[in-house]
């Protein structure tokens, strides 16, 4: 029998992308370490054969340091996967940011992402293993009220692309996954949008706040068949950037045409206003 291979993925609460995406590992075979700030909240993983589960907060070194002690006894020192998809969004126009917000955002989204990659590196070593960060299409487009989530998985595209060359002498592999609209619980996090006291953007309120509900997309991909996707990609030898998810076929494609075709795309926005 050959020796088990091992994945840890961060962000796996119920019905989310980590979820999918550790159910998806383990049918494959591997023991899988679904982590999450809560365990409480990984109850659909809780009594899958081959899980583990670990409390993980991406923010915190001392919660990082506990689970990284926690994954070498389980894995014995070596990591085959480690998926960094832990992510916040949030929807705001750029002038209205709270720039408080913006730098926890970035905290998860970016630093917690590169934290994770430097604490496991000598597991990823041992393994000759892979890195897969979860992206997102927004970085690649200019969809308005978008600015600062889109600005923090930019970035993280950047350093991604980036860490792969970095890592290619060494052997580990990494693989950005610019990642369209999928049906999870993200966009839950718009209930209850508001918009600061005296902010301009009052008159277009409703459409703003349709985007932060995700009712300004209509292709929501299931979760389940976008974890499938990615999984086959993986399992395939995928490297670099690989786009999944509704829409992001279509994004791919307008974010290599020309900048006024973008302009075009979301001109609606000006529209809104003349018609308030
Ligand atoms: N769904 C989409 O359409 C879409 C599109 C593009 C990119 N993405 C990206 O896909 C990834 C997964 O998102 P999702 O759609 O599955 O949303 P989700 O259901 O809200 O999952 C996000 C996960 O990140 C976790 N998280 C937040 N802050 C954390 C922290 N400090 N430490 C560790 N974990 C933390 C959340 O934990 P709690 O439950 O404790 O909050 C949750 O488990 C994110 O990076 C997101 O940006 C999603």
């Amino acid at each position: 029998m050959s020796a088990p291979q091992y994945v840890l993925i961060t962000g796996c609460s119920d019905g989310g992308i980590g979820a999918s995406l550790a159910l998806a590992f383990q049918r494959r075979g591997f023991h899988v370490i679904a982590t999450a700030r809560s365990v409480k909240r990984m109850s659909t993983l809780e009594s899958v054969a081959n899980v583990t589960l670990l409390p993980l907060d991406v923010t915190s070194p001392t919660s990082m340091q506990d689970a990284l002690k926690k994954t070498v006894t389980v894995t014995g020192g070596k990591l085959h996967y480690l998926v960094n998809n832990s992510g916040v969004s949030y929807v705001m126009p750029t002038l209205d940011t709270s720039i408080e917000e913006a730098k926890k955002m970035f905290d998860v989204n970016l630093w917690g992402v590169l934290a994770m990659t430097q604490a496991f590196n000598p597991l990823l070593i041992k393994a000759q293993g892979c890195v897969v960060n979860i992206a997102s299409m927004t970085a690649y487009l200019n969809a308005p009220y978008w600015s600062l989530y889109a600005a923090s998985k930019a970035a993280l595209s950047s350093m991604s692309e980036t860490l792969r060359l970095e890592y290619a002498p060494f052997g580990v592999r990494v693989v950005t996954v610019v990642t369209g609209a999928v049906e999870t619980n993200i966009m839950s996090h718009g209930d209850g949008f508001a918009l600061p006291d005296g902010s301009m953007y009052r008159p277009v309120f409703k459409n703003i706040e349709d985007v932060a509900r995700g009712k300004s997309l209509s292709s929501w991909l299931p979760v389940e068949t976008y974890a499938e996707r990615v999984l086959k990609d993986l399992m395939g030898g995928a490297h670099g950037k690989i786009w999944r998810g509704g829409l992001s076929s279509t994004m791919r494609l307008i974010s290599s045409l020309p900048g006024f075709i973008m302009v075009g795309l979301f001109s609606p926005v000006t529209i809104q206003f003349q018609e308030t």
